[in-house]
């Protein structure tokens, strides 16, 4: 069996190297065209394609993005003029990432709760990506907060997929992204949330250690801690900062080669701002990187931009870009609100 390790260590290193972050592309099917319906674009796979294409060919982009994740169907897909996708991550010096999971389905017995599918079969599926050239892969559980919920079966089962998968695709040579999301949804308090979080990632760092997994070979995709979405409770930016780094250092051992956290439906501005805190203010306290791995965050003002429209392609691209750039600064804890502004100018 070949040993992957050094190569883990080293691909997991890059990903969080300074001043850059992760950028996460990968909705399904019917996650992107859910976004492209509520603006109009059609959902076909041309159209899927164009908006990728748009994406991964920014200029610069690779000096704040140290790798895009893919899905099943970009990581198979060529621009409009016939270049694999993958090389043209690979010409812009990033590293490929691929979503491995197949989604969070209803968990049996537990109404209102999900668990993460997708371990039948991933060890094969994992030594496809690996030989087509992804480096990293990702697995995504969500725990959902709600009246008596979630239910301890929920956390464990989708801690216990959390590992499996960790464990699989070290043993293939991708690096596992780990990500535990807690849902911004629901009127829940901020220290519910704490709360929530903090048995969720002890519960998911227990199955890791259980299964051997090297933390020194995996990224660990957290959220932070906020108010629920309709709790109406404000929650400034040095809270939210305070009590996500205090769960992080609680349960996440120092030998983890990178945090890199999901926006999870905050606005593109609070993304900023919350990482921006956590390294400004306790940059110094944490023994791991801190960077971003966002979706919405850097994507949204891009694909509004486009939507749909070729011609519209380059100023989409700037949008990208600036978000990209702040969340860069933020992981250096050099992000301001002033640097917004900017936006309005491109
Ligand atoms: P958001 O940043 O939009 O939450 O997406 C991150 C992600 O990859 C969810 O799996």
């Amino acid at each position: 069996m070949t040993d992957y390790a050094q190569e883990l260590r080293n691909n997991a290193k890059t990903m969080v190297s300074a001043g850059k972050g992760i950028l996460a592309m990968d909705e399904s099917n019917g996650t992107c065209n859910r976004r492209f319906e509520a603006l109009g674009i059609p959902t076909t796979e041309s159209y899927r394609r164009d908006y990728r294409e748009l994406i991964l060919t920014t200029p610069a982009l690779s000096d704040y993005v140290s790798g895009p994740i893919l899905y099943d169907e970009t990581i198979r897909q060529s621009t409009a003029l016939g270049v694999p996708l993958l090389k043209v991550i690979a010409d812009a010096g990033m590293l490929p990432g691929i979503k491995v999971d197949t989604g969070a389905k209803d968990f049996s017995g537990h109404p209102g709760e999900k668990v993460t599918e997708g371990l039948d079969g991933l060890a094969d599926r994992v030594a496809e990506y690996y030989q087509m050239g992804a480096r990293f892969a990702k697995w995504r559980a969500v725990i959902t907060i709600g009246d008596g919920l979630p239910s301890r079966a929920c956390i464990e089962a989708n801690a216990h997929g959390l590992a499996r998968y960790a464990a699989i695709c070290q043993a293939g040579g991708l690096v596992p992204i780990v990500e535990p999301e807690v849902l911004i949804d629901g009127n829940h308090t901020m220290a519910r949330c704490y709360e929530v979080t903090d048995t969720t990632l002890h519960a998911v760092f227990h199955q890791l250690y259980m299964q051997d997994v090297a933390y020194d070979q995996m990224i660990l995709k957290p959220s932070m801690v906020v108010p629920g979405k309709a709790s109406g409770e404000e929650a400034s930016v040095t809270d939210v900062a305070e009590m996500t780094i205090q769960y992080l250092l609680k349960n996440v051992p120092s030998t983890v080669a990178g945090i890199a956290f999901l926006s999870g439906g905050q606005t593109k501005e609070a993304s900023s701002a919350h990482l921006n805190e956590m390294n400004h203010r306790f940059g110094e306290q944490c023994p791991w990187p801190v960077t971003f791995s966002y979706a919405r965050a850097i994507q949204q003002p891009a694909l509004e931009h486009w939507a749909g429209e070729t011609s519209r392609v380059s100023e989409a691209q700037q949008r990208l870009l600036h978000r990209a750039k702040c969340n860069s600064l933020a992981s250096k804890g050099e992000y301001t609100s002033e640097l917004e502004k900017q936006l309005a100018l491109v």
